[in-house]
């Protein structure tokens, strides 16, 4: 069984005020310790991982990091390497999610270098996949994401160091979610290619989060689909509330 994860991107949101959510966050979650019980990950702005990684400390909450160079260290102008975020205190770093693809013409061949950058300082990376809404309208959804998951993926990972977040792109911050039959189909098929290459041992472990408009009322339904393995979880993580209305969604009942 694999233990799910309910992470919250927090993108370029949150100020130093913010960690009044973080703390809210510590004092209410369940306990992850129990094999159903997700695991919760934060992920800030790069400014407020040390701080919150400090707060965070001895609390079940993991604190993550959005997007790293691909170097350690060097004359890079306002880069951030992993092996920074590591010393600040992140545990996982989000790589080729959609927002960096479109914006910053992130190819799956720079995702899996820096993919290998979070592994090589020690964290896993979140690496993000999904097709737009004209790939979807063209019938091209599985053949986009087998190729994002061929390319984003290194070939030397662990169910430690990798964890995939499939997000059609079309669902990001829109409020849309699509069925509960394409997510099924999609996670099986991402699944089946785990399988394939990493073998069923490591293939079966990897955790498939499934994100895009996950909020408090879709939550349980998206979370019982077979191969979804949790959440990335954009606009309903910056409050305290709707991110444990999305972990509740592992409660019994
Ligand atoms: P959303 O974003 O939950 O606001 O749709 C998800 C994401 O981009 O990770």
């Amino acid at each position: 069984m694999i233990k799910p994860l309910v992470a919250g991107n927090w993108k370029m949101n949150g100020l130093k005020a913010a960690s009044s959510e973080l703390t809210q966050l510590i004092q209410n979650c369940p306990d992850t310790e129990s094999p159903e019980s997700p695991d919760i990950m934060i992920c800030p702005p790069a400014t407020l991982v040390a701080g919150f990684a400090e707060l965070a400390a001895s609390s079940p909450v993991i604190i993550g990091a959005q997007d790293c160079h691909i170097h350690e260290k060097g004359a890079h102008t306002g880069d951030i390497s992993a092996e920074m975020f590591a010393d600040a205190g992140a545990r996982a770093i989000i790589v080729g999610h959609s927002e960096r693809r479109a914006d910053h013409g992130e190819s799956n061949e720079l995702v899996k270098t820096k993919a290998l950058a979070a592994h090589r300082s020690g964290l896993a990376a979140i690496v993000c996949i999904g097709e737009t809404e004209d790939q979807r309208n063209a019938g091209k959804t599985l053949a986009v994401v087998e190729e994002q998951l061929t390319g984003s993926l290194p070939d030397e990972i662990s169910d430690e160091t990798v964890i995939v977040a499939y997000e059609p792109v079309w669902a990001i911050g829109t409020g849309r979610t699509p069925t509960v039959e394409d997510v099924a189909e999609v996670h099986g098929v991402l699944r089946e290619q785990l399988i394939n290459r990493f073998g069923a041992e490591t293939g079966n472990a990897i955790r498939l989060l499934y994100g895009g408009s996950v909020k408090p009322e879709n939550a349980r339904e998206l979370m019982s689909i077979a191969n979804v393995d949790g959440a990335l979880v954009g606009g309903a993580s910056l409050k305290a509330g709707d991110l444990l209305g999305i972990v509740s969604a592992y409660s019994p009942g």
